[in-house]
Formats: structure tokens, sequence, C-alpha cells
């Protein structure tokens, strides 16, 4: 198992729903270690980018119509298998069939308005963290409970 960072998004509705602390909280509590955080405003050009496997699908117009209608925290998370692990922690992508326990399986009922992105392998990983993430806004520390872990 190696170590990975990845990029996670609080979406325009977990910001609004004041959602975004309790988000937050599930990732900490589960010991992945946030790298980098910041809330910003994606205009089309970034939401294009950052969604471009989905550009010809018919749902695209709406998944940036919304993903631009309001600011969204951006996180960089790391830990052991963290694209998995954080995936897992989000839930399926329509709210409706996500397990309980889930950030979108107890926050969520809308298949647009699902609440996180998180990137799906190491390739997306890589490249959406280059989107977001300048390296200087990408920290290094140790976490001094991580034995405990
Ligand atoms: P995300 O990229 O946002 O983390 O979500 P995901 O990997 O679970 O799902 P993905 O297939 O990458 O789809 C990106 C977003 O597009 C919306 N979507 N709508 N109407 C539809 O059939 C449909 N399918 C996907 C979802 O909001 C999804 O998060
Ligand atoms: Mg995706």
């Amino acid at each position: 198992m190696s170590v990975q960072r990845t990029l996670v998004l609080c979406k325009p509705d977990a910001v609004q729903r004041g959602l975004v602390g309790r988000i937050i909280s599930r990732f900490e509590e589960k010991g992945l270690k946030v790298v980098g955080m910041k809330m910003l405003s994606l205009d089309e050009e970034l939401a294009r980018r950052h969604y471009q496997e989905h550009v010809q699908k018919p749902f695209f117009p709406e998944l940036v119509a919304f993903i631009t209608s309001s600011p969204i925290v951006a996180m960089a998370i790391e830990g052991e298998n963290a694209i998995e692990v954080v995936r897992g922690l989000m839930g399926v992508t329509d709210p409706q069939k996500a397990a309980s326990g889930t950030i979108r399986g107890d926050f969520g009922l809308n298949l647009t308005k699902n609440l996180v992105h998180g990137s799906d392998c190491l390739s997306s990983a890589q490249h959406e963290l280059l989107l977001f993430f300048s390296p200087e806004e990408l920290h290094e520390y140790s976490l001094t409970l991580k034995a405990w872990m």
C-alpha cells in the first residue's frame, strides 16, 4: 500500500448547506491528512479542464452550470491508498444509491448536487492536483498521532 495524494472538492451545495466542516471531519477522523486547502470559484474554463472526460456527455452542461454556480472548497488529501479510501468515504456517484455512513449517502439525494468530488485514479489525482494547487500550496508535515492510527 502506498501513500497517495488526491484532490477532494466540497462542491457548491456543500458550501451553501454549511456541510464543509462535517465533510472535512470525515476525512480527518479516518486518519487522512489535509495537505492543502482553499476556497475558490470555478470559471467555465477550469470546470471544463477538471471534467474534461465528461465533455461529450449529455449531463455536461448541467454539471458545469452547477460546479460554477457558487464557491467550492478544494483540498489535497494524503494517506495510504488515499484515492480509493476517499472514494469509499464519499460513496457512489448517485446519493440515492450511496450507502449510509458515506458522505453522499448521509447528506444527499440529487445526482448533480452530490456534495463532493474525489479523484478516481492516480493519473487523475496527479492531473487534478496540478489544476487546483501550486507546489507551494501543498504542505509536507507529520501527524504526531500517526503511530496510533
Ligand atoms: P466526481 O467526478 O464529481 O467525483 O463524481 P464521480 O466520479 O462519482 O462521477 P463521474 O462519473 O465522474 O461524474 C461526474 C459528475 O457528473 C454528474 N453526473 N451526472 N446525469 C447523469 O447521468 C450524471 N452522471 C454523472 C455527477 O454529479 C457526478 O458527480
Ligand atoms: Mg469523477
